[in-house]
């Protein structure tokens, strides 16, 4: 099968079907993830905290992003392949964030960025859009903010709930070909989906968006720690891996490994 395209997610929004997406930061998840049929992949800033082991995804560079997408840009075929806009690459102006988006392309190999913030940003999704650039907006939690907002907390709850309407509205309005919507009632996500005519992806946000994400190691369990409660855990790599590094040791010390068949 061919590429996935931006209007192949239209065509799921347009047909009521659903697809997924992941966070992929290397070249073997997103080599799995692409022949497992992930529709998209994310090379997410979060690789600030699942990769370089960040407390926040701000210390994350461009230089850096650029390094993981074009990881996963080389070892992915099939999947739509977007990156973040790292904090610090985009917010100074249009031009900045043109400059950065086409690095991401050109350099990343990337097919789509995605920007986090609301309707301020409709005029910086306009020229990242006229430089030929799909952009995936990210309204809701953004997490570049954290410390403006306070924390990992609920966005658009009650009354807040129509300003992630209204950034959703005019980020589409703007060209952005998708909404992205992190921890908000799933009664917002679902306003929001109703409001834009493009297709929108969840996470901690209920059912009723077109698409999910999830961040992979969160996914298949190779965190560990706490999980939040929009994560639903499908592996347990952690046990896996700490299981197979354990075992490698004891015949390393025991002296079974190497054996014959291992052996020049
Ligand atoms: O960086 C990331 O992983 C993300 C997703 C959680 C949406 O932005
Ligand atoms: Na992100």
């Amino acid at each position: 099968p061919g590429r996935i395209r931006i209007h192949h997610l239209q065509q799921a929004k347009d047909t009521g079907t659903h697809f997924a997406m992941l966070t992929a930061y290397d070249q073997y998840a997103a080599a799995v993830f692409d022949e497992a049929g992930i529709e998209v992949l994310l090379v997410g800033d979060s690789a600030a905290n699942n990769v370089l082991g960040h407390a926040t995804t701000l210390p994350i560079t461009l230089d850096e992003m650029i390094l993981f997408s074009r990881s996963v840009s080389r070892a992915s075929h099939r999947a739509l392949v977007v990156a973040d806009l790292p904090f610090g690459s985009y917010e100074v102006s249009p031009q900045q964030a043109v400059e950065s988006s086409v690095r991401l392309l050109k350099e990343g190999l990337v097919h789509a960025v995605k920007m986090e913030g609301g309707a301020d940003y409709a005029d910086t999704v306009r020229a990242v859009v006229r430089a030929g650039i799909p952009v995936m907006a990210h309204v809701g939690f953004t997490p570049q903010s954290e410390h403006a907002l306070g924390g990992y907390r609920v966005q658009g709850r009650g009354e807040a709930s129509q300003r992630i309407v209204d950034d959703a509205v005019a980020l589409a309005e703007a060209g952005a070909f998708c909404v992205l919507m992190e921890m908000v009632p799933a009664e917002t996500a679902g306003a929001v989906e109703a409001a834009v005519r493009v297709p929108t992806i969840g996470i901690g946000a209920g059912p009723g968006t077109t698409g999910q994400v999830l961040v992979w190691q969160d996914m298949a369990g190779l965190r560990g720690g706490r999980q939040a409660r929009f994560v639903k855990q499908y592996a347990d790599l952690r046990t896996t891996l700490s299981d197979a590094a354990r075992a490698y040791a004891d015949d390393v010390r025991g002296g079974t490994f190497p054996g014959p068949e291992h052996t020049f």
